[in-house]
């Protein structure tokens, strides 16, 4: 179907493999340029294959010997496939010999060097960078490794499972050997060989088990470790309580790693951590790195029943450990927030995250389903579709099943499939079936649609009032475009929550026609599994306001038709807070788009002005949530809503937006500054974090207002502020407010953080990070960014460096890169090219930032399309970044 690429693997072409691995002994003599490999497999035929050659494979390695029950044995190096056409009959035990060279492994996949030590990448298929294997995740071996180096410089040896011997080499060496009784796929191997220390800890289980914690790190780094510890505790204890599944190790370890392409791995008992999801104190690092930070340690955590115990049986059924995960991670986080109006900002921040990448990615040239069907290179699917798309689909199964009868299920799926490679049929399947009767066992078939099919289904609804019966008909409707490859859609399952308020904004009760008068509740969830379908409710006093979609309970777009003065009234009294902020941006946004439209500078009238206000001044309202409420949709939130974006018009026009909710509301905000400091010792808790996260945004609108009017007196604070903050959150706010009003204090301010902070390597990438996303203004923010491409601590082989700069701007700050000169196109055309010579999954990411040019209005369109055009036209290209700009294309 997709010519132009050749080699596309497809989910229907899965087969198992000829032959099993059972278990492995590795000894590696590490070393920088040369690592020497030794590897001695227990090799099965699959009695239900039919054997022939056994292929193998590998890639950037060279093999030097092969020995097949200690005989030599003829092979031959294939592309990237080890073949041996003849081995023994029956079982056999196989021996390789290989080097690789990790100091030259820039593409940070399999084993490679970073900051003087040796670490391991191998999801997903890594460990063949590392020796020849049948690196498929159907294929699970016992592993036993062996670690040799030098003492001084690699005093810590690590890998996966428990450690069974160590000692003493000649040369200045030494060695340990490391066992994993649990039989795991190559993708969740790891090694660390490094000059580390650990934070320690021992925690006893229910089971009564003692086990040993450790969070490794180089050394000066010990002090901010505690927040990546408490969270590692807090989740073990989450695991057990929520879903009874303990830890199953005696030693559990984290190690971060300055130099990683994504967030964190979690190879079993030896969990690598990218360190801006480590490292944190009170100065360094900011409330929501401390919030992320405690996700992705529980999210990694959650892996070792969700992903390890039971993992993928290919790489199409990647959603079943990520997707499952990212649920229980944003579960787990929602647990830990504690009230219910903190839950409510976590899930307000987890569906914003959902339609901010989500949904660009499920309506643009990259769009797949959940599980997808093929894809040429895998590390372009570890995606916002496969992650938390696939967690909205795990969370409409418990929607529909409840939370305990989910527990039921995942108690099942434990059951049926422990230890073993599986797919998301499997996982469906355990969910409905300990829970007959529900509503996901009667839909199941049709429900599984959202595994299958691409594209965010719209749904209508239309709700009509009859006083004379005093009944409100509620028609819901569904549809779904057209994503590639994918003409036709058929209904898919959608759990609508919802409720109905009175004008005056009372909950009713719910009641439909033909139900017993006992049925009636406040809220409830109708299940649409249909193209459209009618809902009548009965005993209803007045013409209602609809609230739809409750905690957003499908991942699709609502049309619902409300009027200004409805949403009004939920942003008012809906006793749902996620509907409630739902209404305040849809009122925002309404005029945002009324402006982009038709062009006329956006003016806010008193109403929504009032409301807002309304909102800022609530009495009970979590501060955390008032500022989510009183932050317009962004920029890139509104070009979707659109057919053809120009984003120098969306960004005048929320621009303008924050500027007058910054006049209007002055006294308002600095209302809210004075009385939302907090004082004494720093916590991230939710209760302080919520505080600084209305302070914060508060000093910045004062900041603006000021500035327009040319009085520098909040500059003059935040400036001060800037300079006297005890934490990183309030001092990045201050910093932010500066930039973002454009204010001249800004340079000094920025001068000053990078003298402080010039050693500490994950606060210079903020401090890229501030100047990339700073809002555009005459093209001073492009040309900066241009600029820093030269400056001394700039560099394209750190990834996290490298997106600070390339992924902000190109990626989040539209009115920057967006441009009528096209320079910001050249500018990625520049750095994806750069990049792809060094790192190809990162490159790939940054070229997905033009995923979107076919909406862009002329003269982005052309431009952007010419700049993927002449990226594609490249004979040099990886297969990673060759898929996306294809894709684009077609
Ligand atoms: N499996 C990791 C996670 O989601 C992500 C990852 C994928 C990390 C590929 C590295 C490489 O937890
Ligand atoms: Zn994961």
């Amino acid at each position: 179907m997709r010519e132009g690429i050749a080699q596309a693997i497809k989910r229907a072409d899965y087969a198992a493999p000829a032959y099993w691995i059972r278990s492995v002994e590795l000894t590696f003599d590490l070393d920088p340029a040369r690592t020497i490999v030794a590897s001695r497999m227990r090799v099965e035929r699959n009695a239900s294959g039919n054997g022939g050659a056994l292929r193998l494979h590998g890639e950037d390695i060279e093999p030097l010997r092969v020995l097949a029950n200690g005989q030599s044995v003829s092979f031959r190096v294939e592309g990237r496939e080890l073949v041996i056409d003849n081995p023994p009959e029956g079982d056999f035990t196989l021996e390789i010999r290989n080097t690789c060279a990790p100091e030259k492994n820039t593409h940070l996949s399999g084993l490679y060097t970073s900051g003087g030590g040796f670490f391991t990448q191998c999801e997903a298929e890594g460990f063949r960078r590392i020796t020849y294997f049948l690196d498929r995740p159907d294929v699970m071996a016992v592993y036993t490794v062996t670690l040799r180096a030098n003492k001084a410089r690699y005093p810590v040896l690590l890998s996966n499972g428990n450690l069974v011997e160590q000692g003493e080499l000649d040369n200045g060496r030494h060695y340990a050997k490391w066992h994993d009784p649990f039989p795991k796929p190559s993708y969740l191997f790891a090694l660390v060989a490094a000059d580390l220390v650990a934070r320690e800890q021992h925690v006893r289980t229910r089971s009564g088990k003692d086990h040993l914690l450790q969070v490794w790190v180089r050394r000066g780094d010990l002090d901010k470790t505690e927040h990546a510890m408490n969270s590692l505790i807090a989740s073990v204890v989450w695991d057990e309580a929520r879903f009874r599944l303990p830890l199953d190790l005696e030693r559990f370890m984290i190690v971060a790693v300055g130099d990683f392409n994504m967030g964190a791995m979690e190879n079993k008992g030896l969990n690598i951590f990218n360190t801006k999801y480590v490292l944190a104190n009170a100065a360094t690092a900011t409330d929501s790195d401390f919030a992320d930070i405690e996700s992705v340690v529980g999210h990694e955590y959650f892996h070792n029943w969700t992903g390890n115990r039971i993992t993928c049986r290919d790489w199409f059924q990647l959603s079943l450990k990520e997707g499952l995960t990212v649920f229980r991670d944003q579960e787990f986080s929602m647990d830990m927030a504690g009230s219910a109006s903190a839950r409510a900002v976590k899930r307000i921040l987890d569906v914003r995250t959902l339609r901010e990448r989500q949904f660009p990615e499920d309506a643009g040239t990259m769009a797949h389903p959940v599980r997808p069907d093929e894809y040429v290179a895998i590390d372009n699917f570890y995606t916002a579709t496969v992650y938390e798309k696939g967690a909205e689909v795990v969370r409409m199964m418990q929607t529909l099943v409840g939370r305990e009868g989910f527990a039921k299920g995942m108690a099942l799926y434990f059951e049926r499939h422990d230890g073993r490679a599986v797919t998301c049929d499997d996982f469906a399947q355990s969910i409905a079936d300990a829970n007959p009767g529900s509503e996901l066992a009667r839909t199941l078939p049709h429900f599984k649609r959202w595994y299958g099919r691409a594209g965010t289904p719209h749904l209508t609804a239309r709700g009509r009032y009859d006083a004379p019966t005093r009944t409100y008909t509620l028609a819901l409707e569904q549809h779904t475009p057209a994503t590639p490859g994918q003409a036709e859609k058929l209904p898919f399952v959608i759990p609508v929550a919802m409720g109905l308020l009175t004008r005056d904004g009372r909950p009713m009760a719910l009641r439909l026609e033909d139900e017993p008068a006992d049925k009636a509740a406040e809220e409830r969830v109708l299940v649409l599994d249909e193209a459209r379908a009618f809902y009548t409710f009965v005993d209803v006093d007045s013409e209602p306001v609809p609230s739809l979609l409750r905690h957003f309970s499908a991942p699709v777009r609502l049309h619902d038709g409300l009027s200004d003065d409805e949403l009004l009234v939920l942003l008012a009294h809906d006793p749902d807070p996620f509907n409630r902020w739902e209404a305040g941006q849809r009122t925002a946004l309404h005029r945002l788009l009324a402006a982009v439209r038709d062009g006329q500078p956006l003016q806010l009238d008193a109403a929504f002005v009032e409301a807002m206000r309304g909102v800022l001044r609530h009495e009970t309202l979590d501060p955390a949530f008032k500022d989510l409420t009183l932050t317009p949709p962004t920029e890139t939130y509104v070009a979707e809503q659109l057919d053809h974006v120009d984003p120098q018009r969306i960004h005048a026009a929320r621009e303008a937006m924050v500027l007058q909710l910054a006049r209007d509301l002055r006294a308002d905000w600095e209302w809210a500054w004075e009385t939302h400091q907090v004082g004494g010792a720093y916590s991230p808790d939710a209760v302080q974090a919520g505080r600084r996260a209305l302070a914060n945004p508060a000093l910045q609108m004062l900041c603006l207002d000021a500035t327009a009017r040319g009085d520098v007196l909040w500059q003059g604070k935040a400036y001060q502020r800037f300079k006297d903050a005890s934490n990183m959150t309030d001092r990045q706010g201050a910093l932010w407010a500066l930039l973002a009003s454009h204010s001249e204090m800004a340079d000094p301010a920025l001068q000053r953080f990078h003298d402080q902070f010039r050693d500490d390597a994950l606060v210079i990438d903020k401090w890229f990070i501030l100047q990339a996303a700073a809002p555009e203004k005459d093209g001073r923010v492009f040309a900066r960014a241009k600029a820093l491409l030269k400056h001394p601590d700039f560099t394209l082989a750190n990834p996290n460096r490298a997106r600070s700069l390339i992924r902000t701007l190109c990626g989040e700050n539209p009115a920057a890169f967006h441009r009528t000169d096209a320079a910001g196109y050249v500018f990625w055309a520049e750095r994806v090219i750069e990049l792809d010579a060094i790192n190809p999954q990162l490159a790939s990411r940054v070229a997905r930032a033009l995923d979107r040019w076919a909406t862009l209005a002329e003269p982005y369109r052309s431009a952007a399309r010419e700049a993927i055009a002449r990226v594609a036209a490249r004979a040099e290209l990886s297969d990673d970044v060759r898929e996306v700009v294809t894709r684009a294309l077609e």
